[in-house]
């Protein structure tokens, strides 16, 4: 089965051609993201002109490098959601026009869902359920049980910042250009992550929820002063991102091993762009030496439409009618 994808929950227009679930014979991001660097943040209305230029070269793109037609095309995935709704708006439509004019089935497809499935993909990947399923990106810090593809308990989730949304912030406090995660990540291998005593914080009703907002005032007070008014004398800014990320990734390495107790989990399955830092890996490595750890590969951790493609396939194969065209898309949705 031919699937194409299409993604444009945020700052990234994607559409990719997958064969099978699994075999991604096209893969095609276009990302507005210099645009929101001087922003800090992604421009909502910014995002979305981008996405009405992109969308249809990016689709015609992805459509010949996996040289295929629209006759070779058996289904049209779209990420529904969670993500903006201007944004969510443009891919839908396009995929339901494509669905008309090309008489092909539609499917809507779970963008934070699909971030997990991206690690499923690779050829290694063998059934390892259950698993525990991390959820690590601009948007979501979710842990979750996943019992098979499409069957999830929810376990924990973030009360405030996202976590990749925290590392966007911190770098803006420390003057790096956005999006932040990867100068962080840099910048921390010439700091001492243990040069600030930052904490991560304790959700008590749950302490498998994530707070990272007190973790990002630690950072704002450490370069800022107590009451973010400057301050006199100057920070080590290496320093401080190898403190902060140690201490971000190090409460997910916490949590994750916990729920693995807690849930009888046999693996972890990743997702999301936060999951491209090295030492969140090396970390995961250290703390779990025995565990199966399913990482996406690193073309496929951030925001890409193979992902979306390739959960497409395995929902029309459990469901094969699809959906119809009366779908709308949804800012927000429960994984499970
Ligand atoms: O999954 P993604 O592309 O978009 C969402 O669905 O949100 O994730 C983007 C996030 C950004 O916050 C970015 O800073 C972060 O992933 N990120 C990283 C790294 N690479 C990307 N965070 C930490 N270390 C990295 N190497
Ligand atoms: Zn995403």
């Amino acid at each position: 089965m031919i699937v194409l994808g299409i993604e444009s929950t945020c700052d990234e227009t994607g559409a990719s051609i997958v064969e099978n679930g699994v075999r991604i014979l096209s893969n095609v991001v276009a990302s507005s993201a210099d645009i929101h660097e001087r922003f800090g943040g992604v421009f909502p209305e910014l995002a979305c002109r981008r996405h009405i230029d992109a969308i249809i070269p990016v689709i015609e793109e992805a459509m010949a490098k996996a040289n295929v037609t629209p006759d070779d095309v058996d289904l049209i995935a779209v990420a529904k959601g969670p993500g903006l709704v201007g944004a969510l708006l443009i891919g839908m439509n396009a995929a339901k026009g494509l669905s008309i004019a090309w008489k092909k089935p539609f499917i809507g497809i779970n963008h934070v869902e699909a971030h997990l499935y991206a690690a499923m993909m690779d050829p290694s990947f063998k059934n390892p359920f259950p698993a525990l399923g991390v959820v690590l990106s601009g948007g979501h810090t979710l842990l979750l049980k996943i019992n098979d593809i499409g069957s999830y308990e929810p376990i924990g989730t973030t009360v405030d910042d996202a976590i990749g949304e925290a590392f966007d912030k911190v770098a803006t406090l420390l003057g790096l250009p956005y999006p932040g995660g990867p100068h962080i990540e840099r910048l921390s291998r010439e700091g001492n992550p243990k040069a600030f005593s930052f904490s991560a914080g304790r959700v008590k009703k749950n302490p498998l929820c994530f707070s990272f907002s007190g973790l990002k005032t630690n950072v704002l007070y450490a370069v800022k002063g107590q009451n973010g008014q400057g301050k006199t004398e100057i920070v080590n800014r290496a320093d401080v991102a190898a403190s902060f990320q140690e201490t971000a990734l190090r409460d997910v390495v916490l949590k994750a091993s916990l729920a693995i107790k807690n849930f009888e989990c046999r693996s972890i399955v990743f997702g999301g762009g936060v999951c491209n830092n090295q030492r969140l890996r090396d970390l995961f490595s250290e703390t779990l030496p025995e565990m199966d750890l399913f990482w996406p590969p690193l073309n496929l951790s951030q925001d890409n439409a193979a992902m979306i493609a390739g959960l497409g396939f395995q929902k029309m194969i459990r469901n094969p009618k699809g959906d119809l065209l009366d779908l709308e898309v949804q800012t927000r949705i429960p994984i499970a």
